[in-house]
């Protein structure tokens, strides 16, 4: 199947999305620096050095994230950009390790899918129709999907699994990409979850089995040791799914900066 690089979500997240592509062909050797296929992100507390960055970033791409910012940092870094015209948004950080990998084995022992359903996992030949359908799905439920080269495997370590019924629409999502740095602290993490459920499949597990199939791959295939993700304060739901699946509140947050010219005060995604 051929395809040309693609791009998803409004204008200005597609614009954020082409920007990062081409910005990591500069930056990809700089420890301090991941690319998720969304947006080059800063990981980690990077010292004085973290609120510059992240200016530089969101001035940049539009948007960028701090991964991995320690919640004593939050108020200085926030400060900072803030005080440069930038807004910010603050998601919990959730994480596990070893216990995330027993509980997602522990589900898939304990629940099957629907069996009108069957899981899809995207790469360079899967048809770009069902690419294009399954970032309108997430769309549709507020959860903005990587580029597609990113999604299909091509450009950094990655599983995206799409959950899909039997006239061929996917109907749930998930993901992990091995996004973070060798000089990191969290080089053997995945930035995973990208969890959502088409409104009418909601409440049938689809997400959680998804999730955990997504979190066994990873650490089987890829050998990631960690999961890590972004969840908006009062998003229960998707707390409860993580939790659920052992990836739990930590000490660390991730930190949005963006420029409200483009998103009008909103953020890049949920
Ligand atoms: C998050 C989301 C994928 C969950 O989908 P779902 O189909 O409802 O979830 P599942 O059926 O897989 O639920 C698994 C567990 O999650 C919990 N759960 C799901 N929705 C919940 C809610 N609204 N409140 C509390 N718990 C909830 C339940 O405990 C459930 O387990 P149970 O069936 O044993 O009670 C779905 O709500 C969604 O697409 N939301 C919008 C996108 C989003 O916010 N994604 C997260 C981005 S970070």
């Amino acid at each position: 199947m051929r395809f040309q690089d693609e791009f998803f979500g409004s204008e200005a997240q597609q614009s954020v999305s082409r920007r990062a592509r081409d910005l990591w062909q500069i930056c990809a050797k700089d420890g301090q620096l991941a690319y998720n296929g969304r947006i080059v992100t800063v990981v980690g507390d990077i010292g004085a050095e973290t609120g510059d960055k992240l200016m530089c970033l969101a001035r940049l791409q539009g948007s960028t994230t701090c991964h991995f910012l320690p919640i004593d940092k939050i108020e200085t870094v926030k400060t900072a950009v803030e005080a440069s015209g930038l807004s910010s948004n603050v998601w919990q950080f959730c994480t596990g390790r070893q216990s995330a990998y027993d509980a997602a084995r522990q589900i898939l022992e304990t629940y099957q899918l629907p069996p009108d359903l069957t899981v899809a996992r995207i790469d360079a030949r899967t048809d770009a129709f069902l690419v294009a359908g399954f970032a309108k799905m997430a769309a549709d439920c507020g959860v903005l999907v990587m580029a597609g080269r990113v999604m299909r495997g091509l450009d950094i370590e990655g599983i995206t699994l799409a959950a899909v019924d039997k006239s061929g629409q996917p109907v749930a999502s998930a993901w992990g990409y091995k996004c973070y740095p060798e000089q990191s602290a969290f080089s053997n993490y995945a930035f995973w979850g990208g969890l959502s459920c088409r409104k009418d499949r909601r409440g049938q597990k689809i997400a959680l089995i998804l999730g955990a199939i997504a979190i066994v791959q990873l650490w089987e295939e890829l050998q990631v040791r960690g999961f890590c993700t972004g969840v908006t304060a009062g998003n229960t739901a998707s707390f409860s799914v993580c939790e659920k699946l052992g990836v739990l509140s930590s000490n660390w947050v991730g930190l949005g900066v963006t420029d409200p010219t483009m998103f009008g005060g909103g953020t890049l995604t949920k």
